[in-house]
């Protein structure tokens, strides 16, 4: 049975470009793996704080040494790295918002990010330990970055997930949706068709 965690960071929720397709993706998936079990996080609703100096220094304190609310804050992280431990597929929804991630999405990576438990340093550099995942990650924006200095998104994300582990990482991108009608519908249906492909493989 195969465990899926879907991340969405849209703004606009459900409306979303990212989420509509994430949530497409998840849906046909289930259909074909009826068994598959899906954790849902949709990042807006349920909103993470932002990573500030109490938050981190909780994060950095021993568990005998912590107060009731820094234990919340580590509580939380533990909670979210264990979705992630446990999801054999990762399905992440990525708006492009003024060139780079959701302030949202940040906010996750900064609590799943944890020295020792979700990456280590080597004498030999950095070491993922959430290793083993597939992920997919559904890129909507405005305009076309792909493969440009303007594209946040991608290479940060790249980055970000392999320290961490998970290489395996796949973008489905819907671009030019603020470029007119004919240009957005095109950009959705050029995604919708690399899902179809993807599913279908
Ligand atoms: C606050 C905001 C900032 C945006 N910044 C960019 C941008 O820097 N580059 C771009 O190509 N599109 C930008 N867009 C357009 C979005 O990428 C586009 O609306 C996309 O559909 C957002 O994904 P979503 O529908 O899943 O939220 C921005 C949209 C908003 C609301």
């Amino acid at each position: 049975m195969s465990q899926l965690l879907q991340i969405n960071s849209s703004v606009f929720g459900d409306q979303g470009v990212s989420s509509q397709l994430a949530n497409a993706f998840v849906q046909e998936w289930k259909r074909k793996d009826p068994g598959a079990h899906v954790t849902h996080r949709d990042l807006v609703v349920d909103a993470i704080p932002h990573l500030d100096g109490e938050r981190l220094t909780a994060l950095m304190t021993s568990e005998a040494e912590r107060t009731p609310e820094q234990q919340q804050v580590v509580e939380q992280s533990d909670a979210l790295i264990r979705e992630l431990q446990e999801a054999d597929l990762v399905v992440i929804g990525a708006p492009m918002y003024n060139f780079g991630i959701p302030s949202q999405l940040k906010s996750w990576l900064d609590m799943v990010a944890r020295s020792g438990i979700t990456f280590r340093y080597t004498e030999q550099g950095p070491e993922g330990l959430l290793t083993g995942k597939k992920v997919y990650v559904f890129a909507s924006s405005g305009g076309i970055h792909r493969g440009g200095h303007s594209d946040g998104v991608t290479p940060y994300l790249e980055t970000m997930l392999g320290f961490l582990g998970m290489t395996d990482v796949e973008f489905i991108y819907a671009e030019g949706l603020a470029m007119g009608e004919e240009p957005r519908a095109r950009g959705i249906a050029q995604a919708n068709a690399r899902i179809d492909a993807l599913l279908a493989a």
